[in-house]
C-alpha cells in the first residue's frame, strides 16, 4: 500500500464513471422494457377482459348470464338481455352513453352509475360482451 499516486486516481474515477453511464444506460433499457411491457398489458386488457370486467362492475345488477336475475338487478328493474327483443331495444352507441355517463329510468331515477374513466373501446368492447347473452 504506497501513496496512491494522481494519475491513479484519474484513472480510477473513470472507470467508476464508465460503470455509472453503464447502469444508466441499463437503467434506459429497463426502463424502456417495462413501458413496452405495461402498454401490451393495457391493450391486450382492452380487447381480452372485457367478460372479467363485466363480471366484475356489471354482474352484480345485470347477472352473469345478463338476465338482470339478481337482487339488485331485480330491485332496479334490470332487463332480461337474453331477450332479443331487449336487445334490439337499444344501439350499440346508447349503450355506451349508458356506461360512461350512467343511465336513468323513465322516472328520471339513476339506476346505473357512471363508470368513471372508461375508454370509448373498452365501454363497447362491454357491450360486445352483452350482445353474446342474446339467445
Ligand atoms: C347498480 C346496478 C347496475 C350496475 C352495476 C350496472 N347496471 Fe347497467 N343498467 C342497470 C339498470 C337497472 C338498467 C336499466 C334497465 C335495463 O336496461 O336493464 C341498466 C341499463 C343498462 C344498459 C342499457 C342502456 C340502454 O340504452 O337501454 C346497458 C347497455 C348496461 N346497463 C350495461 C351495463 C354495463 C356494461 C355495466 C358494467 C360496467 C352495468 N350496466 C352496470 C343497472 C346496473
Amino acid at each position: 500500500m504506497g501513496a496512491v499516486k494522481r494519475g491513479e486516481i484519474k484513472a480510477v474515477a473513470a472507470r467508476d464513471q464508465l460503470t455509472i453511464n453503464n447502469e444508466r444506460s441499463n437503467m434506459k433499457k429497463l426502463l424502456t422494457l417495462s413501458v413496452v411491457i405495461l402498454a401490451a398489458s393495457a391493450l391486450s386488457a382492452a380487447a381480452g377482459d372485457a367478460k372479467e370486467a363485466y363480471e366484475k362492475d356489471c354482474a352484480k345488477c345485470h347477472g352473469t348470464d345478463g338476465k338482470g336475475d339478481t337482487k339488485m338487478g331485480k330491485k332496479l328493474g334490470a332487463k332480461d338481455y337474453t331477450d332479443a327483443k331487449v336487445q334490439s331495444e337499444f344501439k350499440d352507441e346508447a349503450g355506451v352513453k349508458a356506461i360512461k355517463e350512467g343511465f336513468k329510468d323513465k322516472e328520471g331515477k339513476q339506476v346505473m352509475k357512471p363508470t368513471e374513466g372508461i375508454s370509448d373501446a373498452d365501454a363497447k368492447a362491454l357491450i360486445a360482451h352483452m350482445r353474446k347473452f342474446k339467445k
